[in-house]
Parts: structure tokens; sequence; C-alpha cells
């Protein structure tokens, strides 16, 4: 038995760090989006044992993939139930880009185990595991776009039903997430931010003044080592997008367009070396990635 499905990128329109937490995360309020550039996922039913193959080169093949962890706490929290699966990913999604790629693969295997090896379980059941994997793992398990509190992982969904364009611009190189939120200044992110501005003008649709309210703290940490990130900024802005900004702790851009043909237009020149550009759109439901043959066992 194999299940085929797909799983998305996201991005993170406003994202404001609260302060420093005694367990050593920082504190957060972020609006997550998904959007339409897929990694596919095949799980083929083992009688025993974890299997990866991987089609991008630099993804780790061993434990600590995060599809890996994710298949092994399901062997580990349902033992009388989990059986083998090789896992199979055909990525698109460039590591270490902001996209949470890897998280999204790892709700994935979650959603899809359940199915697979017959657990009975639902989102709720798969929601611990999901926030042991990493702090942008349980988004993927509960609304294409949401509210995200604590570490990401008290969520809220938001209800958004237009879709818009977005252009995501890898810039060809990855940077680690601990690395940004080692050198953030807490004193600089202070300035209070407001959240719901930016959910009023998702519910209203209103993309151009959504682009104009677009935030993240992390984006100054990350421009001032990398100021190729600036520049990209600036070709998208003078490109004719909404809004642009530094998806997560980077390195991909994002740029909000509520006219798409406009979006079909724009040329980063990124697509030399290892960078590239993604024309996509947001996600509105499970339904757009996920077969029913896992949708309708959560
Ligand atoms: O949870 P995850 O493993 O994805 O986090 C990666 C790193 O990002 C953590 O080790 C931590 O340094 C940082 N982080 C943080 N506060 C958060 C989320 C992540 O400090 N809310």
């Amino acid at each position: 038995m194999k299940l085929v499905f797909k799983t998305p990128a996201k991005i993170n329109l406003g994202l404001h760090i609260l302060g420093k937490r005694p367990d050593g995360y920082h504190e957060l309020e972020t609006l997550f989006q998904m959007v339409s550039l897929y990694d596919q996922i095949e799980l083929e039913l083992l009688p025993q044992g974890i299997e990866i193959e991987c089609n991008m080169p630099g993804i780790p093949l061993d434990d600590s993939n995060l599809a890996v962890k994710a298949a092994k706490l399901v062997q580990e929290t349902w033992p009388k139930q989990a059986r083998g699966v090789r896992i199979r990913l055909s990525k698109k999604i460039p590591a270490g880009a902001g996209l949470a790629g890897g998280s999204g693969n790892a709700a994935g295997v979650l959603m899809g185990l359940n199915a697979l090896w017959d657990l009975g379980t639902s989102r709720k059941g798969l929601i611990p595991l999901a926030n042991q994997l990493g702090s942008d793992v349980p988004f993927f398990l509960t609304a294409p776009c949401a509210l995200g509190r604590g570490r990401g992982e008290v969520l809220e969904a938001i209800q958004n039903t237009k879709k818009y364009t977005v252009i995501l611009v890898y810039p060809g190189f990855p940077i680690a997430t601990s690395w940004v939120y080692q050198n953030l200044n807490l004193e600089l992110t202070k300035k209070p931010k407001n959240i719901s501005i930016l959910q009023q003008f998702l519910s209203q649709s209103k993309i151009g003044l959504l682009g104009e309210k677009l935030y993240n703290d992390l984006e100054p940490v990350v421009i001032k080592r990398y100021p190729e990130i600036q520049v990209i900024k600036a070709r998208l802005m003078a490109q004719g997008a909404d809004g642009v900004l530094l998806s997560g702790s980077g390195s991909t851009v994002f740029a909000l367009f509520e006219d798409s043909a406009r979006a079909s237009a724009i040329d980063t020149d990124i697509d030399r070396g290892d960078g590239k550009q993604f024309l996509t759109e947001t996600i509105t439901s499970f339904s757009e990635f996920l077969p029913g043959e896992i949708l309708d066992r959560l």
C-alpha cells in the first residue's frame, strides 16, 4: 500500500518577537500562511523499520531528518499499531529558507501515517507529537492561515477564502534559524505591533493595504548580515509588488500581489546559480494538497 501527497511551504505575514523565555525559545506572535510551493511525499507500507529517500542533495537521510523523526515518534507513541514505512521525499522547497519545508514534511508524515498504519487518531491526537518535532510543525496540522503565539505552537485558525498571488525569491543560500535568534537585539523588537490590522485586511481581501503593514522582527538581523536580501526586496517593490518581506528567519523573500498578471511579469534576475524564483498562490483549504484517504481520517 502506498500514499502519495503534497506538503506546502509557509510564509509569515507578520512576525513579532515579544521576548526570550526561560526554556531558551522566544515568545512570538505571528501570522502564518500556507502557499502553493510543494514537496511531494510517498509513504510505502513496510512490515517494519523506517527508510528514507530524497531527491535534494544536502538533505540528511539519517535520524536527524524531521520526517524520519516524525515516523519514529509515531512508532513510539502507538507501538502496537505502528508498522514500517519507506518515505520518498521529492523536494522543491529549499531548505534553510524560512519556508518551513521540513516542518511541513514532518506534519505530512504524521497525518499520512495515521492513515497508512490505521492509527485511528485525529489532528488533536497528533498535535503533541508535532509540538515535540518543532515550533512550526503544529501550524501545518491546523489551518491554511493561522495566528501563532507562544513558540508558534499556540494556534488560532484565521478564515480567509480569497486567494492572492505570492512570489517567493530564494537567494541561493540557506540561513540557520538558531543563528538569527541568537543575534536578535531584543531592545529593538519591543515596539508593539498590531497583528489585528493584518487580520482585518486579510479578511477584507485588501492585499494592497495588507502589503503596507507586513513586518518581521527577524528581518533587520538578517539584512545586516546579508545585504543582498535588501536588493531583492527593492527589485520586487520597483516591479510593483503590493508588499515585500523576509519569510521567518529567511533566507526567502516573498512578495504579495493583488493583481496576478503583474506577478507573472516579475523578473528578479535571481535564477542564476542556486537562486530561484517561484510563482505561487495562497492556499485556502487542506483539500488542495491532501487526498481524501488522509483527510477523511483526521
Ligand atoms: O523549534 P525549532 O527547532 O524549529 O526551532 C529552531 C531554533 O529556532 C531553536 O533552536 C531556537 O534557537 C529558535 N527559535 C526560538 N524561538 C521560537 C522558535 C525558534 O528561539 N519561538
